[in-house]
């Protein structure tokens, strides 16, 4: 059996072979088919990119059929339960687990890339009291490609490998000043012998303390939720990096790309969207007429259904189970009990079953955060910490696929084909 398709154009009854690998066809090989000399060729049509793969990539694999995600081979679920969101990055960035030394080389690079330029922190001054976390997030990370203009030289390994250490290292350090912005709270300066969690607690909740010692559950919590969310393959915000970091963009402008595409509601800001949500239903009782409302096309269940995933999410299971471990040192978030009556009905109802629509990372995520301190501004603001590690790795893979070039998709033009200028006494 070839591994080719056989097509039959029947405007010319001309017939060609495509070479099939990999499950695919190269849209590029359908440009031989053509009606006459002057003819582009066939295109394919894929508003969304429902079907096309923009790349290869050997960082995630997502079975959504089957509800599995894994880094660089290695399950979801035991990353989850035995790795560090530092490790995970370090898996994601250079394909393999590091040993020992390797490991403690990274972490120490890390830990000491954590301080910001005095200048940022006057930037971040610019803003009003109640401008959005997220947003300022973006425009930080664009703000920091001004202080490393080096970056740009994106070709250069070295100088690749120098910023996305520094990134990964500032992240924290930049979603932590945001929310002490938005509270009106002093910045907190990194403590270097924190873990990356641990410190980012320390500059988010410390007060007066001489010395903030984190919750060991809370950082151990905040870690698993880091790597559950360090990457999720070709998703909208990735395909922003790769986007515009085609186009040979510094690594900081990039990432400031990609979390503005994360900030949208349908993406990283989900969670966000969820817990106003089950704000919104407000008892336990109305979910019932919530759901209800759902199936009636008006509006949707946030935290639910997902582009890739028709199954389960593997990661909205590990939260759901985390939740519980957080609740016993903080105290339950009330809302959990309209969250898991949400999830039984919405899981035996038609509507949702047809549609294969399951809860995703973003269901479970918001109550954590929100029991652990975190005001809903900020969840968007978690996500883009830990995937800024995925991004990079997608970045960094991009930049190194000789096939890559500056993205640029065609489109099917439906506008007037030519008409001449109208001058404006002649309008209607
Ligand atoms: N509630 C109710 N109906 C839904 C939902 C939902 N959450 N999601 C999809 N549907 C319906 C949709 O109306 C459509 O029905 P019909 O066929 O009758 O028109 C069908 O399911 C297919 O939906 P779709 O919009 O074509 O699916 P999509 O793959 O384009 O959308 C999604 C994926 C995640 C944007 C969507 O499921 C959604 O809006 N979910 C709520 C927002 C959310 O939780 N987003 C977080 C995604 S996970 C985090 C991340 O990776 O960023």
């Amino acid at each position: 059996m070839a591994d080719t398709l056989t097509i039959t154009d029947n405007r010319t009854g001309k017939t060609y072979e495509l070479p099939i690998q990999d499950g695919t066809i190269r849209a590029d090989a359908l440009r031989q088919i053509r009606t006459s000399e002057d003819d582009f060729g066939l295109m394919t049509y894929d508003p969304a990119f429902m079907n096309t793969a923009s790349c290869r990539s050997a960082i995630t694999l997502i079975d959504g059929d089957k509800g599995i995600l894994r880094y660089r081979g290695y399950p979801i679920e035991q990353l989850a339960e035995n790795s560090t969101y530092l490790e995970v990055a370090y898996l994601l960035l250079n394909g393999e687990l590091p040993n020992q030394v390797q490991l403690d080389k990274w972490t120490d690079k890390v830990t000491n890339h954590t301080y910001v330029h005095e200048f940022l922190r006057d930037a971040m001054q610019g803003f009003r009291y109640d401008a959005h976390a997220m947003g300022k997030m973006v425009s930080m990370l664009g703000a920091l490609s001004t202080f490393y203009p080096e970056s740009k030289n994106v070709r250069d390994p070295a100088v690749r490998h120098e910023h996305i250490v520094k990134i990964i290292a500032k992240m924290p350090t930049i979603a932590a000043w945001a929310h002490r912005h938005s509270v009106g709270r002093p910045y907190v300066y990194p403590d270097n012998e924190l873990s990356y969690t641990g410190n980012f607690l320390n500059m988010l909740f410390r007060m007066a303390e001489p010395r903030f010692k984190p919750n060991p559950v809370l950082s151990r919590a905040l870690d698993i939720l880091f790597i559950l969310h360090a990457d999720h393959e070709q998703n909208c915000s990735t395909n922003a990096a790769r986007a515009v970091g085609s186009a040979e963009t510094d690594p900081y402008s990039t990432l400031a790309a990609a979390s503005a595409a994360l900030y949208g509601p349908l993406h990283g800001g989900a969670n966000e969207a969820v817990l106003r949500m089950l704000r919104q239903i407000g008892d336990v009782k109305n979910v019932p007429e919530f759901v209800k409302s759902v199936k009636d096309g008006k509006g949707r269940l946030m935290g639910f259904g997902h582009r890739v995933y028709k199954n389960y999410d593997p990661r909205a299971k590990v939260i759901k189970k985390l939740a519980h471990d957080v609740f016993e040192v903080t105290g339950k978030n009330p809302l959990l009990e309209i969250a898991i009556e949400l999830e039984n009905i919405a899981l035996n109802e038609d509507y949702f079953v047809k549609r294969k629509l399951y809860p995703n990372v973003d269901f479970y995520s918001g109550l954590i955060y929100q029991a652990m301190g975190f005001p809903v501004e900020m969840f968007p603001v978690l996500f883009a910490i830990p995937r800024a590690s995925g991004w990079l790795a997608q970045w960094q893979e991009m930049l190194v696929d000789p096939e890559q070039k500056i993205a640029r998709p065609r489109q099917i033009y439906t506008g007037i084909e030519l008409r001449d200028y109208v001058p404006m006494n002649a309008r209607g």
